[in-house]
């Protein structure tokens, strides 16, 4: 089995690389001109790297045709929400043409593969408090573009599996953090602020933005358990939630970071991490991918905490 992981040098794409080579599953993976490697150096010998901007046609019809993938997995795309409010052509051209290329490659090579697409609970947008945990019919009420750029790759993958039988499979993707999430995203912004406060570099103050929205944490490492998995058992043109089915406000997802580290630390809220509208509360039922998969997740939350502020603590020099 041979598996191409778009954004291989991602947060998610590096370790489902690792997650993968595991499963003796040959691995490939694309990466853009110039992305930093440094997620996935200590696989770099086991993996195939093909530079190819999905967003380039003609790249994408070559890596297909030269990986010959049995499976793909979906992860390349600009994912930091805010960023598509400042750019939100880029993030609908990145996300969607990019999926469109694959699709379309994979189409006109007529390659008989099967194809995970990371979507988002960011879809869901807007829920009222009685939808809560949000099942997979709920309606769709994006409230980002980053949310539109996603329902587009959720609708592309069942619409190619209807048009083409193009064997598609999507997950709405609950919040994932762990090791070597990017440090724009809440929890990993934290907790790098956290250490920088350890070592005295910065003032006991730590910036933060909304603390009253409710978001369901999942950790990486079960989320490419899930990715492996979709594609194993799931049923194609259909979408599955993956969540932990329990709702954390940031405020106690701050605390419990706090939590973990010695210091004391002056909390501050900063208006430039405000968003023009911020989803309230976004927590999963992922029954229907449990009942065909038999997943759940094991990482605790707090063992997830442990290990992202000490990530910091190593990465960041002494
Ligand atoms: N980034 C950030 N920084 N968010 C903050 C901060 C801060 O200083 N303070 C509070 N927040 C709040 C945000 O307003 C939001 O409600 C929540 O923390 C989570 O923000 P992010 O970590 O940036 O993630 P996200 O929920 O916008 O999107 C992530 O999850 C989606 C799945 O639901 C991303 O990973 C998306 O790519 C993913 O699809």
């Amino acid at each position: 089995m041979r598996a191409l992981i778009t954004g291989i040098s991602g947060f998610v794409g590096s370790h489902l690389a690792e997650y993968m080579l595991s499963r003796k599953i040959e691995v490939a993976g694309t990466v853009r001109s110039g992305s930093p490697l440094q997620h996935i150096e200590h696989v770099q010998p086991d993996i195939r790297l093909y530079e190819c901007d999905l967003t380039d046609a003609p790249a994408v019809e070559q890596t297909i045709s030269a990986a010959q993938p049995d499976l793909i997995f979906h992860l390349a795309a600009q994912s930091f929400v805010p960023a598509s409010w400042s750019a939100p052509m880029e993030t609908i051209h990145n996300n969607v043409a990019g999926q469109i290329h694959l699709l379309e490659a994979i189409r006109k090579q007529g390659l008989a593969c099967k194809v995970l697409i990371a979507c988002s609970s960011e879809e869901y947008g807007q829920v009222e408090e009685h939808e809560v945990p949000i099942k997979e019919t709920n309606p769709l009420r994006p409230l980002s573009p980053y949310a539109i750029s996603k329902i587009a790759q959720n609708y592309l993958g069942y619409q190619y599996y209807r048009n083409y039988g193009i064997h598609t499979v999507c997950t709405r993707t609950f919040n994932h953090t762990g090791p070597r999430r990017g440090e724009q995203f809440v929890t990993s912004n934290f907790a790098k602020q956290i250490v920088e406060i350890e070592r005295g570099w910065k003032p006991p103050v730590l910036f933060v933005g909304n603390l009253e929205a409710q978001r369901d944490f999942v950790d990486v490492r079960d989320v490419v358990r899930a990715y492996d998995l979709a594609l194993d058992r799931c049923v194609p043109g259909e979408v599955y939630n993956v969540a932990s089915g329990k709702g954390r406000t940031i405020r106690e997802v701050l605390n419990t970071l706090l939590g973990l580290s010695a210091v004391s630390i002056e909390i501050q809220e900063d208006p430039a991490r405000l968003r023009p509208s911020d989803v309230k509360a976004l927590v999963g039922d992922y029954s229907k991918f449990h009942a065909v998969t038999g997943w759940q997740p094991e990482i605790p939350f707090e063992q997830t905490m442990k290990d992202l502020l000490n990530y910091w603590r190593v990465k960041l020099p002494q």
